[in-house]
């Protein structure tokens, strides 16, 4: 049996990542996932993680986030991959070296050597990055009620949003980015686009 495709999509907060991830899936009858949270344990980790009133040092922050990715890949996206079905993640490995490596200042070099403990081989196809600019993410952002993340500065956003763009521009064989600033249609019309190209066209 054929593994199925792995597509993730990667971006600051409400750059839409979700919302394209989640038609992508519907499209195409793959399994829509998430990180941080989708598994029993990690619902719980996320509970921890985005409580802006639960303060915790930037490693821990990182572990944390390790320990999701870790079983999020054991127990749901490499049994879907190796039962022939596709997954579309909405995050995976590089929201860690992007948040917790450039926008928190955590050892970029042992934050790689622990994403590759935690997830060994398992890769994503392509990447797609949905790259949009703080001020325009700020807007779309609920300005009440922001966890741990939306929280911060703007300076970190523009930390992690380099660190992406960083990231794309490294391996351009395993990312594409996309502007995520445009209408709906417009974003979508260019992920169909990067979906076609790796050869998975919608239905
Ligand atoms: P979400 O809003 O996409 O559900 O993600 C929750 C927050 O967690 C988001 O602000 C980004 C952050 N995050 C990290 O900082 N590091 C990670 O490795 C992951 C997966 C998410």
């Amino acid at each position: 049996m054929s593994r199925g495709r792995f597509v993730v999509f990667e971006g600051i907060d409400a750059s839409g990542k979700s919302t394209q991830a989640r038609r992508v899936a519907d499209e195409r009858a793959a399994r829509f996932t998430f990180e941080p949270g989708d598994t029993p344990l990690g619902v719980d980790l996320r509970r921890w993680l985005l409580d802006a009133s639960a303060p915790m040092s930037p490693v821990t922050e990182s572990l944390l986030m390790l320990a999701d990715r870790s079983h999020h890949a054991a127990t749901v996206i490499e049994p879907t991959l190796a039962a022939g079905d596709s997954v579309v993640s909405d995050r995976y490995w590089a929201s860690s070296i992007a948040y917790q490596g450039y926008g928190r200042g955590v050892d970029l070099a042992l934050l790689r050597a622990a994403t590759e403990l935690a997830i060994g081989a398992c890769q994503p196809d392509v990447t797609i990055l949905l790259d949009i600019p703080v001020e325009v993410a700020d807007e779309r952002r609920l300005r009440d009620h922001r966890d741990r993340f939306e929280s911060a500065d703007v300076a970190f956003h523009e930390r992690v949003r380099a660190g992406y763009l960083e990231l794309a521009a490294a391996d351009p064989a395993h990312w594409r980015v996309i502007d995520g600033a445009g209408d709906y249609e417009t974003v979508s019309v260019a992920i169909e686009a990067v979906l076609a190209e790796i050869g998975w066209p919608g239905g």
